[in-house]
Parts: C-alpha cells; structure tokens; sequence
C-alpha cells in the first residue's frame, strides 16, 4: 500500500490503520520502545492493538510454546511452524485490526522468520520469505523498526534460562544480526535501524521523529 493509499479517505471507508512491527536480536530492548510507542500513540488520539510473534493468538500461543520451550523441531518445520502461527494472527488479529482504522505493532513479524529460518537456519532467505509472505498474504509493514543490537550485548542482557532460539550457538546469532542488517539496507523507506545500545529515550525519539516524518499521524506534533 501505498502513502497516497493510506491516505485516501471517504464515508463508506475508514482510514487503514499503520502496521508496524520491531524487529532485532534477543535482549534489543523491543518491548521499552513498544511500551514508549503506545504511550506515543495514545497522545496523538490514536486506537492500536500491541502484539506479537509468536503468539498473539490462542493457537500462536500453543505454537510458541512447542517452538520456544519444547523438544526437538526440524528445520523446516520450524519455519512452516512460525509461518502457520503468522498466518493465523494475521487473518484473526492484524488484518481485522488494520480495516478497523486501528494501527498495529507488533513485536516480531516476517523478517524474523527470514533472518532466523533463512539465514539463522541456512534454510534460504528468499524461500522463507516467499513462505512468509504466502502466510500473510502478501501483507507487509508500513514500517520495520530494527533495534540493531551487537550479539554479546544482547545475550548479557538476558535474563532467564534460554529458549530454543536464544540458546543456539556457533554463529547463528552473528548470520541473524547480519540479515536483519541486510534487510533494511536493501529497502531503506520501509525500515529504521536504531543503535540499541542508546539511551532508551533517544531510541523513543529517533522512532517518534521517523513516525512525524512520515505524515501518517497527522499534522506532526
Ligand atoms: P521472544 O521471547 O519473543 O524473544 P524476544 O523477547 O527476543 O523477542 O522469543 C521469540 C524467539 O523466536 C526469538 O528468539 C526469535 C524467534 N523467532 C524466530 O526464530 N522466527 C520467527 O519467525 C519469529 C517470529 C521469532
């Protein structure tokens, strides 16, 4: 969709609401900036829905605990796995969401699954993408917010024992940092790195400055 799309308005047709999703290694930092974002967006008089991946739903849920806190799960289903839990909270939460005028963020979208699976996994970037973009039918964010974290930062800023993912070694989470990184240097409209070793609230206004920006919210202030 486009900004000309967003923007057009009528009686019979509400404004689309904004999709945006944070993206970043473990221990980023993505749920403080999620947190300041909707306190950003109440002020500005706007109705949002906060969620995640996986989860978001009951069955997302049931699909994260078998993939974040179970036993052994193949590669591809793995993927096919997170891709079933997007498809489902996109046709159930995002999309109704998103008609209804109201804005979504969500913690974790597609460019998880394609740095994790495709490059994470070695399962391939492009064919993970073209899973996770028949998954939401062919929905993408207006906006990624990537909190660019160094690995070692990440994981000493964890707490609790690891889950299947964060526990992976051997270079994994250096490929994953890395196409995230890709990512949004290959579509720089759609994506916002963020350092996130800043201060928290200098995060906040760099994402707050990106959303004035971008004429979404109105007049910008
Ligand atoms: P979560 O507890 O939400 O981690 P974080 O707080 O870092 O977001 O766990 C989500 C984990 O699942 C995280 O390690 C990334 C991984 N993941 C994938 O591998 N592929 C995906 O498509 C998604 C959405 C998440």
């Amino acid at each position: 969709m486009t900004a000309q799309d967003r923007s057009a308005t009528s009686s019979s047709q509400p404004r689309r609401g904004v999709l945006i999703a944070f993206e970043g290694g473990d221990g980023a930092g993505k749920s403080t900036q999620i947190a300041r974002l909707t306190r950003w967006l109440a002020a500005h008089g706007r109705e949002f829905v906060v969620t995640r991946e996986p989860g978001g739903t009951e069955l997302g849920e049931r699909v994260r605990e078998v993939l974040l806190h179970g036993g052994a799960v193949s590669a591809r289903a793995e993927a096919l796995l997170f891709a079933a839990d997007r498809a489902h909270h996109v046709d159930t939460v995002i999309r109704p969401a998103l008609e209804a005028g109201q804005d979504v963020i969500t913690d974790r979208f597609m460019d998880s699954s394609i740095a994790y699976q495709g490059a994470g996994r070695a399962l391939g970037a492009d064919e993970v993408k073209d899973l996770s973009l028949w998954a939401t039918g062919g929905l993408l964010p207006d906006l990624t917010v990537l909190l660019d974290v160094a690995v070692d930062v990440g994981a000493a800023r964890r707490t609790g024992h690891p889950d299947r993912l964060e526990a992976e070694v051997g270079g994994f989470h250096e490929r994953v940092r890395a196409h995230f990184l890709a990512l949004a240097q290959a579509e720089p409209a759609r994506y916002l790195v963020v350092d996130a070793s800043l201060p928290s609230a200098q995060i906040g206004q760099v994402i707050a400055d990106r959303l004035v920006a971008t004429g979404w919210f109105g007049s910008g202030t």
